[in-house]
C-alpha cells in the first residue's frame, strides 16, 4: 500500500473528489481508520479533552501529544499523519515553531497543523521551507477561544473578509491544506473556490473539499449533546457500557468464566 502524500490531497481537489478526515490518538482506532481508507488522520490537541480529560485544549503539552503521534504512526500504513502543534509550542516565532514541528516529525508525523492565519504566516513559511508540510487552521481556533470570546461562528458580516484574508495568507505561505472551523457555509464555499489547496471543514458547511470530525464525537463515545456540526454515526458509549455491565453481571452471577475459558 502506498502512503497518501500531501500532493494526493491537492490532486483530489483538482478532480473534485471529497474526502473525510478523522482524529485518532491510539493504536486501534488508527489501524481501523487506516483500513477504512481515511486518507488523513489528525492527532489533534483535542486529545486534551478526548484522551487526557482536560477542560480545554490549552492545557495539553507537546510531551503529552508526542507518544500519541508515535502510536498512530506505528499503527498505520497508508494514511497521512498530521500532528497538531499545541498551544504555547509555536506562537513565539518561526524558530520555536520549527523546533516543535521537528519533534513531531521525528515522532512519526508526516505534516503538522497549527492555528492562525495572517498572524502565523511566518511560522508556516519557516516549516514548509524546512520540508515540513503544514495544514493551516482558521475561523474558530480553539486555542484562542479567550480572544474570540468563546465558541462562536466566524465569518459573519464584516468578518468574512478577515477570514478570506487568513485563508489566502495560509495558502500563500505554503500550506498544503487548511481547516475551516465554524465558518459560515457561504464564506467556506467562497474560500474553497478561491484557494488552490484543499479546505477541510468542521462546522463549515458542505462545500469544503474535505471534512474533519473528532472520532469520539462522530462515533458517540462522548456522552452529552454534541455540537451542532457533529453527526453521530454510532452510539459507542452505549455499546461499550452494555458490554461492561454484561461482563460484571456474569462475574457476579458466576457465569464468567465458563469452562472453555479455563485451563485443565
Ligand atoms: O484538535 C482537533 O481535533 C482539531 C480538529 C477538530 C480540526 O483541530
Ligand atoms: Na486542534
Amino acid at each position: 500500500v502506498k502512503r497518501v502524500r500531501t500532493r494526493h490531497l491537492i490532486e483530489a481537489k483538482e478532480r473534485g473528489e471529497k474526502w473525510a478526515m478523522l482524529t485518532s490518538y491510539d493504536q486501534y482506532t488508527a489501524a481501523l481508520f487506516d483500513e477504512a481508507g481515511i486518507p488523513a488522520l489528525l492527532i489533534g490537541d483535542s486529545a486534551a479533552n478526548n484522551v487526557y480529560g482536560y477542560d480545554t485544549t490549552l492545557q495539553v503539552s507537546v510531551e503529552e501529544l508526542l507518544p500519541l503521534v508515535a502510536a498512530v504512526a506505528r499503527s498505520t500504513h497508508r494514511t497521512l499523519i498530521v500532528a497538531d502543534l499545541p498551544f504555547g509550542s509555536y506562537e513565539a516565532g518561526p524558530a520555536q515553531a520549527l523546533e516543535t514541528a521537528v519533534r513531531f516529525m521525528k515522532a512519526g508525523a508526516h505534516a503538522v497543523k497549527l492555528e492562525g492565519g495572517r498572524r502565523m504566516a511566518a511560522q508556516i513559511r519557516a516549516l514548509t521551507g524546512a520540508g515540513i508540510p503544514v495544514m493551516g487552521h482558521i475561523g474558530f481556533t480553539p486555542q484562542s477561544e479567550h480572544t474570540l470570546g468563546g465558541y462562536r461562528v466566524q465569518g459573519r458580516d464584516a468578518q468574512a473578509a478577515e477570514i478570506e484574508a487568513d485563508a489566502h495568507a495560509v495558502a500563500e505561505a505554503g500550506a498544503f491544506a487548511v481547516v475551516l472551523e465554524m465558518v459560515t457555509s457561504s464564506v467556506a464555499a467562497e474560500i474553497t473556490k478561491q484557494l488552490p489547496i484543499p479546505t477541510v471543514g468542521i462546522g463549515a458547511g458542505s462545500e469544503t473539499d474535505a471534512q474533519v470530525l473528532v472520532w469520539q464525537d462522530m462515533a458517540g463515545l462522548r456522552r452529552g449533546k454534541p455540537p451542532r456540526f457533529v453527526k453521530r454515526y454510532a452510539d459507542l458509549a452505549t455499546v461499550l457500557q452494555d458490554a461492561v455491565k454484561a461482563y460484571a453481571d456474569e462475574v457476579r452471577a458466576g457465569e464468567f468464566p465458563a469452562k472453555e475459558h479455563g485451563f485443565e
